[in-house]
């Protein structure tokens, strides 16, 4: 059985002071069972340690975004090694605002997962298609297309989780249907029986994010190869915690 995994991405929102109070009195409140969910939210880089500092053990923190550089001469940027130093052990890549608003190529976005890994970080690798992808039929093309990239440079899969985010369904509140998501996850397990290997497909967790919220959780997660979500703008309130339970 694979582990759930709830991701809460904060993306460029917050305070200082909300990343404390919302981690203590809020995200410290989630009850599940941490043999078979994983909770792990992903303040902006400025917010990381507040948050961490205010979080039980039971809740994890992730960067949003590393470079693919050591340290060194890249103003900006944030590094593997110093969420090491930090003590941060997740990060998310290649998420559609990187894609698209930032223009991450998808082999700029394969570079990263390697270097994240190289450096002993798991990594919420995402990947998703346009609109104007899905309605000309491109969907699975353009997510094999974002996973080869990936698969050029990673062998071992073991610290990677998918995050499948249909861009046309992130911030628009126009959620993936139950079947729609899982048509799509199947497919992704596919590509890893015959890209990877069998052992990966059984094993690398496949999560949804698109418009999730504590009222749609429960059907998503029902499907067979949802393995949980990264959750954007539900996951700076308090119904995060619902969505929580939905996947305990
Ligand atoms: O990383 C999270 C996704 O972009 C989903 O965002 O839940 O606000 O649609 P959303």
């Amino acid at each position: 059985m694979r582990k759930l995994l709830v991701g809460g991405n904060w993306k460029q929102n917050g305070t200082v002071k909300f990343a404390h109070d919302f981690s203590q009195n809020v995200l410290n409140k989630a009850k599940f069972d941490a043999n078979k969910v994983e909770v792990v939210v992903s303040p902006s880089t400025l917010h990381l340690l507040t948050a961490k500092q205010a979080l039980q053990n039971h809740i994890q923190v992730s960067a949003q975004n590393i470079s693919q550089y050591k340290n060194g001469a890249y103003t900006g940027e944030l590094s593997a090694e110093m969420l090491n130093d930090a003590g941060i052990h997740w990060t998310i890549l290649g998420h559609s605002e990187r894609r698209h608003v930032f223009g991450e190529s998808d082999k700029v976005v394969g570079e990263k997962v390697k270097h994240a890994l190289a450096h002993n970080l798991k990594v919420i690798a995402c990947i998703g298609e346009k609109l104007d992808e899905r309605e000309s039929g491109k969907t699975q093309v353009v997510n094999e297309r974002q996973l080869n990239a990936i698969r050029e440079l990673v062998n071992d899969w073991s610290n990677v989780v998918i995050a499948y985010e249909p861009v046309w369904a992130i911030g628009t509140g126009k959620t993936a249907s139950p079947e729609q998501a899982q048509e799509v996850h199947d497919q992704l397990r596919q590509w890893l029986k015959s890209n990877v290997s069998a052992d990966a497909a059984n094993a690398t967790r496949i999560l949804y994010g698109g418009s999730v919220t504590e009222k749609n959780a429960d059907e998503l997660i029902a499907k067979r190869d949802v393995d949980g979500f990264l959750v954007g703008g539900a996951a700076l309130k308090e119904g995060f915690l619902d969505i929580i339970r939905a996947a305990n």
